[in-house]
């Protein structure tokens, strides 16, 4: 029988919070911890009932993506997805999911985004990994820079005051300027950042890098715990959360995290698949790869909406043929010249069919159309056009979602 999915309720926040706890098997919320992540956009909430008792839970908030070329594309993004251990496998994610979609496609979201606990569960509802990212690992005292610093600016560590208005401003300045970031709205930073990221460190640290004028422009927010054993200082500083306007203020940020004394290991678990890390060091075989992980899943709802919010690298024209779970299939133009692109809807025989999960792995840059095709993601009718496709979508940076949602 069909579960009653609806929203969720100011009054029904408690049971929200104790049918997400029960879902994931988490820890119950601290009390007066901040409610402001879980009180926001109720009306995107989308619950689950069976004889009135909440079963299943999940919600999309407004959030903005950033595309290729800079352009803010309007996305439903999907969390608190959790069914009670009581209720799985009876279909009550399909259902929260269709829900979803239907209000991103009433709210003109062309595509919605998320992050997901297991890689095996949303392919299926036309989600694909579009960034993936990279867990870091290096011994401090092997870790040489090839060149001189020439940072004409400086890093000062800020106290959490300083922190709560100087971090939101750099972040917002630095989403822009790679492809696969995420808005931060002002109702995520209290509960997300500051309890759940930085209320969980045993001893963070917020440092904040200024250019030469004084302006900021990056920080590194990091934790540091373990052991002096023996007398030698056997301790970890884990990366929580950097953000840079620039390459070169990340690099900075770099020489900053590795300059910090009495630490053995530094550690990272969400940076870019191009992070340049082992490019400025004397001995990149010193820079351990812990993993490179799917991290922003996309499923485009409107293939047209999401291929005309981006950029291309070089001209070229492509068809793109998709076809989502629901049946419904797009056949897209995409033609880019020197100054813009533009994007229709055709029947013309494409050059490249595929799951509308395929697109949503290439939409941002994040993987090659032609290591898909290796790999029997996709129907190409053209293989010509594989080399075009592939430096069409190419995007630099690498995308990354360097949040959490
Ligand atoms: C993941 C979760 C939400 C699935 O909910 P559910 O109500 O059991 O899912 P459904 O019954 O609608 O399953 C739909 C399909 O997905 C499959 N599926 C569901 N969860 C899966 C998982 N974790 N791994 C692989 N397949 C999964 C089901 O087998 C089913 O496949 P079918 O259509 O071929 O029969 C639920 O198991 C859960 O709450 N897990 C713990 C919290 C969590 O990980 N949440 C996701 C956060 S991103």
């Amino acid at each position: 029988m069909p579960f009653e999915i609806r929203a969720v309720e100011p009054g029904e926040v408690d049971d929200l919070l104790t049918a997400d706890q029960r879902g994931f098997g988490g820890e119950p919320p601290r009390p007066g911890a901040s409610r402001s992540w879980t009180t926001a956009e109720l009306d995107r909430t989308r619950a689950a009932f069976e004889s009135g008792r909440m079963v299943g839970v999940s919600r999309t908030y407004s959030f903005e993506l950033t595309m290729p070329g800079g352009a803010f594309l309007p996305v439903a993004a999907v969390s608190w997805v959790s069914v009670l251990p009581t209720h799985r496998r009876r279909g009550v994610l399909t259902q929260l999911m269709t829900a979803m979609h239907d209000d991103a496609r009433e709210r003109n979201e062309p595509a919605a985004i998320l992050t997901a606990s297991e890689g095996s569960i949303y392919g299926r509802f036309g989600y694909g990994v579009a960034t993936w990212r990279l867990g870091l690992t290096a011994d401090r005292a092997r870790i040489a820079f090839a060149r001189p610093d020439d940072d004409e600016g400086c890093t000062r560590l800020v106290s959490r005051e300083e922190a709560e208005l100087a971090v939101p401003a750099i972040y917002e300045r630095a989403r822009g300027t790679r492809a696969g970031m995420v808005t931060r709205p002002d109702f995520w930073w209290p509960q997300v950042f500051w309890e759940f990221m930085f209320g969980r460190t045993k001893a963070g640290f917020v440092a904040v890098h200024a250019d030469s004028q004084g302006r900021d422009d990056g920080y590194v927010v990091y934790d540091i715990a373990g052991d002096w054993i023996g007398g030698l200082p056997d301790r970890r500083l884990s990366v929580i959360d950097m953000q840079a306007e620039s390459a070169a203020t990340w690099i900075r940020l770099w020489r900053y995290v590795f300059g910090v004394d009495l630490v053995g290991t530094v550690a990272a678990s969400n940076l870019p698949i191009d992070d340049p890390l082992r490019h400025i060091v004397v001995d990149s075989r010193r820079v351990r790869v812990d993993y490179i992980n799917d991290h922003l899943w996309v499923a485009p709802l409107d293939p047209l909406a999401v291929l005309s919010a981006r950029s291309y690298t070089v001209p070229g024209r492509l068809v793109i043929e998709t076809h989502a779970p629901d049946g419904a299939r797009s056949k897209v133009a995409v033609e880019a010249a020197g100054d813009g692109a533009s994007c229709v809807a055709t029947n013309e025989t494409p050059d490249i069919v595929c799951d509308s999960k395929v697109l949503g792995m290439c939409a941002l840059g994040g993987n090659r159309w032609s290591e898909l095709a290796d790999a029997g993601r996709l129907d190409v009718r053209r293989p010509e056009v594989l080399p075009l496709a592939d430096a069409m979508f190419l995007t630099t940076p690498a995308p990354a979602l360097l949040s959490h949602f």
